[in-house]
C-alpha cells in the first residue's frame, strides 16, 4: 500500500472528511502508526492505520463511516513531538511526507516534564556539549600544573539484590563529589544502569575477551572478566549524552530508548537504531562478597564512534 500523503483528501465509507494534517510514526518500526485527519473545521482526529483500506496518490480511502471517526478522540498535539523538533533524520528518509509534519510519541517516560521544560532541558544538553571540547582542553592547559589523572576510586553504588531478573536494566543513582580548580567541591547526581546477563547477551557484550579499563598513562586499572556475570553502563547515552532508559517494546522486547534522539540498544548496549555512534560505554564493575555494588565512575566523550574517556 502507498504511504498516506499530507493534505491528501480522507473520505469515510459515505462521505468525504477532511485530508491529512499529520502523520505519526512509530519510533522503532519506522512504519506510519496513525494519520491525523483535519475534519473540514470539527477539529482533528487521530486516525489508526488499521482504519485505512486504501491510498491512492491524492485520496485515503477509510473502512469506517464518517460518524465513526468523529467518536475518535481528538488528536492531542502535546503527546508528540516532531521530527524537526528533535533530529531524527533517518525517519524523514524512510517517510515519504515531506515538507510538513511526521510526529513521534512523545516519549512516555518524558510525560511527567512538561514539554518545554524536555527542550529546555535538550537544549541546555546540546549547549553544554558543544561547549565541552573547547572548553576541555583549555581548562586542562589551564590547570597543567595541578591536574590529576583520572580518578579511578571505587563507588559504592546500591546491593546486587535489588536486581531481581536476568538480562532487565536496573538503575542504581548515585552521587559524586567533583573538585574543579578554584571552585569549592560539589556533589553531581549521576547513574547506572546494571545488568546480571545470561551468557548470551555476556558473549555478545565481550566475544570472548575480557575488557580492559585504562589510565590516563594507558595503564590498566580493571579488568572486567568475560564470564563475570555483572555488567555497568554509563548513564550517558554515547551520542549526546542525555539520560536513557529501559523501556518494553511490542516488537524488540525489552530494549534502552534514549528519549532525545531516539537511540535504541539492546541489553548487551548494541546499537539497534538512531544516530548513537557507538555502543553503550561498559564501565568497571566488582560486586563484594555482601552483594556490594561497586563501579570505577568513567566518562567518554560523546559522539564519537571509538571511546574517548574525559572522566
Ligand atoms: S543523546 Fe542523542 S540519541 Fe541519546
Amino acid at each position: 500500500m502507498m504511504q498516506p500523503k499530507l493534505t491528501s483528501k480522507v473520505r469515510a465509507t459515505d462521505r468525504e472528511i477532511g485530508e491529512v494534517s499529520k502523520v505519526i510514526v512509530d519510533p522503532l518500526s519506522h512504519e506510519i502508526s496513525h494519520i491525523v485527519v483535519s475534519m473540514n473545521g470539527n477539529g482533528e482526529r487521530q486516525v489508526p492505520m488499521t482504519f485505512v483500506q486504501a491510498v491512492t496518490d491524492d485520496l485515503v480511502e477509510l473502512r469506517a463511516a464518517a460518524g465513526d471517526i468523529l467518536e475518535l478522540p481528538p488528536f492531542k498535539r502535546d503527546d508528540y513531538v516532531t521530527t524537526h523538533e528533535v533530529e531524527i533524520a533517518h525517519l524523514e528518509d524512510k517517510i515519504h511526507v515531506t515538507p510538513g509534519e511526521v510526529l513521534v510519541p512523545f516519549p512516555e517516560l518524558e510525560k511527567s516534564v512538561k514539554r518545554r521544560t524536555f527542550f529546555m532541558n535538550f537544549t541546555h544538553v546540546i549547549g553544554f556539549l558543544i561547549g565541552l571540547p573547547i572548553a576541555f582542553p583549555v581548562l586542562r592547559y589551564l590547570m597543567k600544573p595541578m591536574y590529576s589523572p583520572f580518578d579511578n576510586g571505587w563507588l559504592k553504588i546500591g546491593n546486587v539484590s535489588k536486581i531481581k531478573q536476568d538480562d532487565i536494566g536496573f538503575q542504581f543513582k548515585y552521587k559524586r563529589k567533583v573538585k574543579e580548580a578554584y571552585m569549592p567541591e560539589s556533589e553531581i547526581e549521576k547513574n547506572v544502569w546494571v545488568l546480571k546477563v545470561t551468557p548470551a547477551v555476556q558473549e555478545k557484550i565481550y566475544q570472548g575477551k575480557d575488557m580492559e579499563f585504562k589510565d590516563a598513562s594507558g595503564k590498566t586499572v580493571w579488568t572486567n572478566k568475560k564470564d563475570f556475570p555483572y555488567v555497568a553502563y554509563s548513564g550517558k547515552c554515547p551520542h549526546l549524552g542525555c539520560g536513557y532508559k529501559w523501556r518494553q517494546h511490542k516488537v524488540l522486547g525489552q530494549v534502552f530508548l534514549c528519549p532525545c534522539h531516539l537511540s535504541i540498544y539492546d541489553a548487551s548496549g548494541k546499537v539497534l537504531d538512531g544516530p548513537a555512534p557507538r555502543a553503550l560505554d561498559s564501565l568497571p564493575i566488582r560486586v563484594s562478597a555482601t552483594g556490594e555494588v561497586e563501579i570505577i565512575d568513567m566518562e567518554f566523550k560523546a559522539g564519537t564512534k571509538s571511546q574517548i574517556r574525559i572522566i
